[in-house]
């Protein structure tokens, strides 16, 4: 894609990164964690803090904010004519966080804005940066659900009636937090949608590179596995005589991990979390509760995992004598993102002096879900030691600076391009 004349005219023009540091590290102070990290699960009192707090910054820069009734938050800066070329991600993350995942793009993204506003530059197209809801999932399953509520895939109705790890709705922590908005949902299709993002692997710092310009997400399966066994008395019941659904976890655990070696390639697969009960030193527990996450880039291949592991299930109930139950939390086939975004980043990162690689995403993202309804793409910066979901995720601040530039130019140069 040609980047528009626009774009080239302004294309000195570069983000004020002590500004969009200091952003990332106040909104890190709300509900911060040992180690530098974040606990902002969706729709808590600190999940509120964050939000208030990132609102408060767009209203400086006099964005229309509108929320809707999934509570994702769209801050507008009216200029220009026509749909908006859009920014964003998420401000909420997983029980560990780091302070990057999610919010650096939403900060980004802002930072664009007022770096254009501050320019006296006026684009010919709105811009636009959006907070999803409950990106992570780690809360309200399925993971991006405020985007896919956003692009109509999923039904409001029933994203509201949603029932958490705590076992609250997500309808009632909406109005309790105060975002339970009125914009309707499906919300205003956006001209373009690109979100920054750190890289959460390990690619681009082994290769030395600094950017990766995005092609694809791997499609995601999350499944909730209940087993139901003979709870009994851990000193006196012979090894013969068990069902122990704690040892058939342990054994699913072991047979996902041999799975994904098995398969190779990019093929991961993993168990996040493991309940039991009545969780006691000296009881064989009645249930264990576990979850699978289970990604790969090729759907068909995805698909073959999901076979596998359903087999293994009924396998492994019949021979150790407990019922296995299935509850799907997430499913979502692979995302290939538009050429021309992908051409527009990947041209701006290398003209802005970076080197650069085309490459997909391992996470889920809220650009995912935007790719259903408009162009759209993502860039990456390096995470130091391909750590997140971490407190000691990290960014090196001039990679978080370029990859903000890069966002900069690629939403000027999006708002010329032609969409049919
Ligand atoms: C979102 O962070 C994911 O699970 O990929
Ligand atoms: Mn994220
Ligand atoms: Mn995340």
């Amino acid at each position: 894609m040609p980047l528009g004349d626009f774009a080239v005219k302004n294309s000195e023009l570069r983000i004020d990164g002590e500004r969009l540091m200091i952003r990332i590290n106040t909104l890190a102070d709300i509900s911060p964690i040992e180690g530098g990290g974040n606990c902002r699960l969706a729709l808590t009192d600190d999940d509120r803090d964050g939000r208030d707090l990132v609102v408060s910054w767009m209203r400086d820069c006099d964005l229309e904010v509108s929320i809707d009734a999934i509570g994702n938050i769209i801050g507008i800066w009216n200029v220009g004519t026509g749909a908006p070329v859009m920014s964003g991600s998420h401000i909420d993350t997983v029980r560990t966080g780091g302070r990057f995942d999610g919010c650096y793009g939403v900060l980004a993204g802002l930072e664009v804005i007022e770096t254009c506003q501050k320019a006296g530059i006026a684009p010919r197209r709105p811009l636009a940066v959006g907070i999803f809801t409950d990106e992570e999932g780690a809360r309200f399953a399925p993971d991006m659900l405020g985007s896919l509520v956003y692009v109509g895939g999923l039904a409001l109705e029933e994203a509201q009636d949603t029932i958490a790890i705590d076992g609250a709705r997500l309808g009632d922590e909406l109005m309790r937090i105060g975002y339970l908005g009125t914009t309707p949902c499906p919300g205003l299709i956006p001209h373009a949608f690109v979100e920054l993002h750190i890289e959460q692997g390990p690619r681009l710092e082994a290769n030395n590179v600094r950017i990766g310009a995005v092609t694809s997400v791997q499609g995601i399966s999350w499944l909730e596995v209940t087993v139901t066994g003979q709870s009994n008395h851990a000193g006196t019941t012979p090894m013969s005589l068990r069902h122990d659904p704690a040892y058939v976890a342990a054994e699913i655990t072991v047979f996902v991990r041999k799975l994904a070696n098995e398969i190779g390639g990019n093929q991961v697969c993993t168990v996040g979390k493991i309940d039991l009960f009545p969780n006691l030193t000296n009881v064989v527990p009645a249930r264990a509760t576990l979850t699978l996450d289970v990604r790969n880039t090729d759907e068909s291949i995805l698909q073959h995992a999901e076979s596998r592991i359903k087999d293994f299930l009924v396998e492994i109930g019949k021979s150790e004598g407990v019922t296995i139950a299935k509850r799907e939390l997430a499913r979502f086939e692979p995302v290939n993102f538009d050429h021309r975004v992908i051409d527009c980043i990947e041209k701006i990162a290398l003209a802005q002096g970076n080197t650069v690689q085309r490459m997909p995403s391992g996470a889920g993202h809220d650009a995912q879900m935007l790719a259903r309804v408009c162009p759209s793409g993502m860039i990456f910066v390096p995470s130091v030691k391909g750590i997140s979901h971490n407190p000691a995720e990290f960014t090196d601040t001039d990679d978080l600076v370029a990859g903000a530039n890069i966002l900069l130019q690629t939403m000027l140069s999006l708002t010329t391009m032609e969409t049919n």
